[in-house]
């Protein structure tokens, strides 16, 4: 069975008790919910592998609390790192250090790093200060779902297979941690989120982005970033905002017999589309809006239709990279056009 309970003296105790009994507890955090297990413990880091269906080469972040002993799991810590992390954490920033090797070995999957996260979200420092240690925790999807923003996302997932949810609310940032590898001279981001690029380098002046070149045989520093993530179990046509007008118009009107159609577009076009006849998933009207927003609306299209006509929000950098890198993963090879 699995239980969802809000965040309690009595729940925190109970997750405490579970974690060291090497199960897995879903906990909230700002950014999506975890599926979190000791990070010391092989077993419960291969429960967490298994029960996600996730790949063995993907490797975990370490979540910590704010006042946590990093010399414990990092072994290297550049003054660039400090930084970032007096500027962004707690906060959705995850930071990939060159580890001591003390936590499991399926955490970073054969890498000799480590990636560590200090999520802000309330219940999650709690948790994290309960239970003292290092807890790893992926996203608490099915692997290839779409990362949940909510507890009944998670129960949705995984009901019957975890003893227990945290319940901490809806997620306010609602994609996962921008990740940033701290391994060399500068801080280079892996994955992109809601902590950006151009606040990176404000920071500490520089800041590269990385993206794998695969037909050099390059060694992947990431191997997240190249899994198809995300995906609605509903087929997902994405289109520019130029061709989604004439798109939308001749599916809704083949639609008269299947009706199960609808568009997620930014808020300034669902009067447009409503017009033709659309049902429409109203993305927001601001970056920040658009990443809270996202998946939420992902799982509420698999309810909803057959097929979702994603319009491609045409505003680029900031917040916006993030979102748009999760939206076209999330949309499938049939994409009838691609900017
Ligand atoms: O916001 C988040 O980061 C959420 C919440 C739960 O904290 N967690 C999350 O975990 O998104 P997950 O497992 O879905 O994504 C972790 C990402 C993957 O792309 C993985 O490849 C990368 O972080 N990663 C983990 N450890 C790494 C390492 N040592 N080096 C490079 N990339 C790493
Ligand atoms: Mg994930």
């Amino acid at each position: 069975m699995t239980q969802i309970q809000p965040i309690t003296t009595e729940s925190l105790q109970q997750a405490k008790r579970l974690i060291f009994s090497g199960e897995v507890v879903a906990i909230p955090t700002e950014t999506v919910y975890g599926l979190g297990g000791n990070a010391f413990d092989d077993n419960a880091v291969k429960k967490i592998f298994e029960v996600k269906g996730r790949p063995n080469d993907n490797p975990l972040i370490a979540h910590v609390h704010k006042d946590y002993d990093l010399s414990r799991i990092v072994d290297y810590d550049p003054p660039y790192a400090q930084k970032l992390r007096e500027a962004f954490l707690p906060g959705p920033l995850t930071l990939v250090y060159p580890s001591t090797g003390k936590v499991s070995p399926f955490v970073s999957c054969g890498l000799n790093t480590l990636a560590v996260r200090v999520p802000s979200h309330e219940g999650a420092q709690a948790f994290l200060r309960e239970v003292g240690i290092p807890i790893v925790a992926p996203s608490a999807n099915l692997s290839r779902h779409v990362s949940p923003t909510s507890a009944k996302h998670v129960f949705d997932d995984f009901e019957g297979k975890i003893p227990l949810i945290l319940d901490g609310g809806e997620c306010t940032g609602g994609i996962e941690s921008t990740v940033c590898d701290c391994t060399g001279a500068y801080p280079v981001i892996l994955r992109s989120g809601l902590v950006t690029k151009e606040m990176l380098a404000e920071v500490v002046g520089k800041c590269g982005e990385y993206t794998p070149d695969l037909s050099r045989g390059e060694k992947v520093k990431s191997p997240g970033v190249l899994y198809k993530h995300y995906a609605p179990r509903c087929k997902t046509l994405l289109f520019s905002e130029k061709n989604a007008k004439n798109a939308i118009s001749a599916y809704v009107s083949q639609s008269l017999e299947n009706k199960g159609v609808a568009v997620l577009c930014a808020e300034k076009w669902i009067e447009e589309f409503e017009k033709v006849g659309a049902k429409c998933l109203n993305l927001g009207k601001n970056q920040a809006e658009m990443a809270q927003r996202l998946y939420k609306l992902l799982r509420e299209a698999e309810r909803l239709c057959e097929v979702l006509i994603v319009v491609e929000p045409s505003e680029q950098g900031g917040i916006m990279t993030g979102v748009l890198n999760r939206l076209r993963k999330a949309c499938t090879s049939e994409d009838v056009e691609k900017k």
